[in-house]
């Protein structure tokens, strides 16, 4: 097992009352999709990145909101197969997934 991360990756999943104007990135699924792409990831077998939960990430409106460190980019991520194949081959150390960035630092 590689103790060695070379990217963590956290996912909104911040939830929030559904009269509450911001809106949340749980309403739009995103405990699944974190689930989806962290198991993508490990049957990729990619070791040496995780994928977490994290609270809100201020970009209520973009999300599910995505961000990765140490490289600092931020990703949309749609409840789609597709959407999430593309994030996990950039995790694998594959291209960016332009079509679902919100900012790159
Ligand atoms: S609720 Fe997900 S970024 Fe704010």
């Amino acid at each position: 097992m590689n103790t060695e991360l070379r990217m963590h990756a956290f996912v909104c999943v911040n939830e929030r009352d559904e009269s509450n104007q911001k809106g949340c990135c749980s309403s739009k699924n995103s405990l699944e999709v974190m689930t989806k792409l962290k198991r993508k990831v490990r049957e990729m077998g990619i070791d040496d990145v995780r994928v977490n939960k994290s609270g809100c990430l201020n970009q209520c409106e973009n999300g599910i909101a995505c961000v990765v460190y140490p490289q600092g980019i931020w990703y949309k991520i749609p409840d789609r197969e597709d959407a999430i194949n593309k994030i996990a081959l950039y995790l694998g150390e594959g291209p960016i997934a332009d079509d679902y960035v919100i900012a790159n630092k």
